[in-house]
């Protein structure tokens, strides 16, 4: 297999808060040489997070900026800011990451930041989505990759995974079966990014030079793209 020139990948920072498998399904697709990004570094707002493990096992720089250390919002949002300011990555993957990010370093980095959100947005945007689409009644669910914007989940959306809700659904049935999807979903957005055809132009999702208008969607059931 052909070696990835890892001085041209594209230069990427992943933010984490928790459990980390969409972090692991991304490392998996590296070592696979699926992927041509270079990890600068894991940053955690959560020093216990089990995907700080993760990159460490891979051996991938981590950094804690841990939220409760600090006096207020602001103070955080600073540090955060100051951090990849000095960095300047080509590309930021939020993954799990449960913390909103500043309306500042949203404006500083926007068309560089990518979100998965488990939900098809628009709909069911915030938290507890699998609880609240269960009570909906709504017959698909899934999840989002898209844009981040200084609205919460709320960007241009890129590709989006959905699969159909079983009468034998709970919250974490429902879960489990939409996060495999998104092991899917989110390295292929970061190859098209990473590969310079995804991109945020004027506010817009642009894959290839055409604008997104609907979002793209994979369904395990058919694993194609359509
Ligand atoms: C994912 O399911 C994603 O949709 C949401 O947070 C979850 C993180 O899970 N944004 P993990 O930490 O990647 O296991």
């Amino acid at each position: 297999m052909k070696e990835l020139d890892i001085s041209s990948a594209t230069s990427t920072i992943i933010l984490i808060s928790g459990y980390g498998t969409n972090l692991q399904a991304i490392l998996d697709e590296i070592t696979n040489n699926h992927l041509p990004i270079r990890i600068l570094s894991v940053l955690s707002d959560n020093p216990e997070a089990y995907g700080i493990k993760r990159a460490k096992n891979a051996g991938i720089p981590t950094k804690i900026i841990n939220y409760h250390r600090f006096k207020n919002k602001a103070a955080f949002h600073l540090a955060i800011e100051e951090y990849f300011k000095k960095i300047d990555p080509d590309l930021i993957v939020l993954a799990g990451y449960m913390r909103i990010l500043s309306e500042e370093f949203c404006r500083l980095f926007t068309g560089k930041i990518l979100n998965i959100h488990p939900s098809l947005l628009p709909k069911f945007r915030g938290l507890n989505t699998y609880q609240r689409v269960l009570d909906s009644g709504d017959k698909f669910h899934g999840s989002t990759v898209h844009f981040v914007t200084t609205e919460l989940d709320s960007g241009p959306i890129i590709l989006q995974y959905r699969t159909k809700i079983r009468t034998t659904d709970g919250p974490k049935q429902l879960r489990k079966r939409v996060q495999l999807g998104e092991y899917e979903i989110y390295p292929m957005a970061i190859k098209w990014f990473a590969e310079g055809s995804l991109k945020m132009i004027k506010g817009k999702a642009v894959l290839n030079g055409s604008r997104i208008f609907k979002p793209k969607i994979l369904g395990l059931e058919n694993s194609k793209v359509t």
